[in-house]
Order: structure tokens, then C-alpha cells, then sequence
């Protein structure tokens, strides 16, 4: 079954604007901690041969255990030495803004609550299962997290411009989100959405034929599924590649920008 827990960042809505939200840690109950050793020990069964070794290394980084909810504090000090990010405690899915200028001040929104043990396989929204042991790893990775700060400088440039923001969700959604990279040969998954999926890992992983070449032209063109698996995935050679396409990734807004193409999401 699809887990549907993504960010659909075109439609994000507030929740609480404003609302200075903690991570409070004493409240988690016993039921929160069985369903992270629940999870973790359920994708660390296949993750260690599928993933990234950026995103293996930065578990161990972060200090990730299947027996201890992390707790952000902690984390955030081991990322603050890594790579100088760290984790912003948002209520839910949050506006387009919040959510860039956050990343564009090294800091990752995420949700402090777990999914229940009778949601283990699908919820609406993502919860921190995702938001952390999805995306927190590989924030100890540098290269990545330029990366990830370049994208959000080009989506704070057209903050009002909905059609270069759809542009920017494709590549966000097909990098951060679902995105795979070759190491040594391998095809290796590194997007959240799939290291936080049972499912839409292997999948992503079982044919060739769903494969393409990292390419912005490419991205740009394709739009993206919110509510199933998606149906190609861009394979980069290493995230400096992908630090490295974020001039094209602007030149090529200039151009959808200059040439007014409009942009449909799927
Ligand atoms: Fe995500």
C-alpha cells in the first residue's frame, strides 16, 4: 500500500501560523516509541544494502537508534557540528514562504508527532517518522545541504510566481523527495519519500526501465504524483552533480519565466 506523507508544496496550507511549537519530548508515550522501533527496525532491514552511504553514514552521524525517539536537541547539536544545519519544529505542513526561507537558513521543518500503530501503513500527512528519519540523516552531508539551500534561494527569488514554484516542487520532489544516485555502479535510493516507504523503495529500485539520468531539462518537464508511486526516478551521479546543475536549474526558470511556459501540476 502507498504511504501518502508528502510534502505536496504547491498546495501547502498553515496550520498554526506563527504558533511557537517544541518538540516536547516527556510526552511521548509508550505507544510513540513502538512505532518508531516498529518503523526503524522495519526499513533498517533493507536499507542498509538500498540506500545512499551518504545517508547510511549520516544515521550514524545523528546518532539514530530503533530504541529512542531522537530528540531534536541532541540532534541538533551533532548536525550543528556536521554542517552547521539544524531542525526547525513546525506544527504540520506549512506555506511555501516558511518553508523555503527556513531551508535557505539551514534549518529543516519538521513535525514532532509519530503516526499511531493503527496508521503504520498510511497517513495523510507526514509525520516525523518522515520529516526526521527521512530527511535529518543526510543534513550531516554537506554537499547535500548546499544543495538543498540553493534550491530555496531560486524558490525565494519567485515567491509569488506559483508557475516557477510548481518548477521548483518538480525538482524538490524529484531530488529531496525520490531521488536515487548511483554509487560505484549501483543505483542507490536518498529522496525521503522513499527511505521512509516500505514500499515505494523497492519499487523505485525493481526495474531499470523506471530510471532516467539526472537532468534539470528532464525534471522540469515532468510533473510528479502525491497520491501513488511515481513513475520514472532521476538518477544522479553524486549530489555535487546536483549542487552543480543549480545554475541550469536557474537559467532554465529564466527561461519558463521569459518565455511565460505555464506550468500544470499532474
Ligand atoms: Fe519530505
Amino acid at each position: 500500500m502507498y504511504i501518502n506523507y508528502e510534502l505536496t508544496l504547491s498546495l501547502a496550507f498553515f496550520l498554526t501560523k506563527n504558533l511557537k511549537v517544541v518538540q516536547e519530548y516527556d510526552k511521548y508515550t509508550e505507544e510513540d516509541f513502538n512505532v518508531w522501533k516498529l518503523l526503524f527496525d522495519e526499513q533498517m532491514q533493507q536499507l542498509p544494502t538500498i540506500a545512499s552511504s551518504s545517508y547510511i553514514k549520516g544515521l550514524e552521524n545523528v546518532q539514530f537508534k530503533n530504541s529512542e525517539i531522537p530528540n531534536f536537541t541532541a540532534v541538533n547539536k551533532l548536525l550543528q557540528e556536521a554542517t552547521g544545519w539544524k531542525i526547525h519544529v513546525v506544527p504540520g505542513i506549512i506555506e511555501t514562504l516558511p518553508f523555503f526561507q527556513n531551508l535557505s537558513n539551514q534549518e529543516f521543518p519538521a513535525t514532532t508527532w509519530l503516526r499511531k500503530m493503527s496508521q503504520l501503513k498510511y497517513i495523510q500527512e507526514p509525520d516525523m517518522f518522515h520529516d526526521v528519519f527521512g530527511h535529518v540523516p543526510l543534513l550531516s552531508d554537506p554537499v547535500f545541504c548546499q544543495y538543498l539551500k540553493g534550491l530555496s534561494k531560486i524558490a525565494l527569488d519567485y515567491i509569488d510566481n506559483a508557475n516557477v514554484l510548481e518548477l521548483m516542487a518538480r525538482v524538490y520532489w524529484f531530488t529531496v523527495e525520490f531521488g536515487l544516485i548511483r554509487e560505484d555502479g549501483v543505483v542507490k535510493i536518498y529522496g525521503a519519500g522513499l527511505i521512509s516507504s516500505p514500499g515505494e523503495s523497492l519499487f523505485s529500485l525493481s526495474s531499470s526501465d523506471l530510471h532516467r539520468p539526472f537532468s534539470v531539462k528532464e525534471i522540469l518537464a515532468t510533473s510528479y504524483f502525491n497520491d501513488r508511486y511515481q513513475v520514472q526516478y532521476f538518477v544522479a551521479d553524486s549530489y555535487q552533480q546536483m549542487y552543480d546543475a543549480l545554475d541550469e536549474i536557474r537559467t532554465e526558470i529564466e527561461r519558463y519565466v521569459a518565455e511565460e511556459i505555464e506550468v500544470k501540476p499532474a
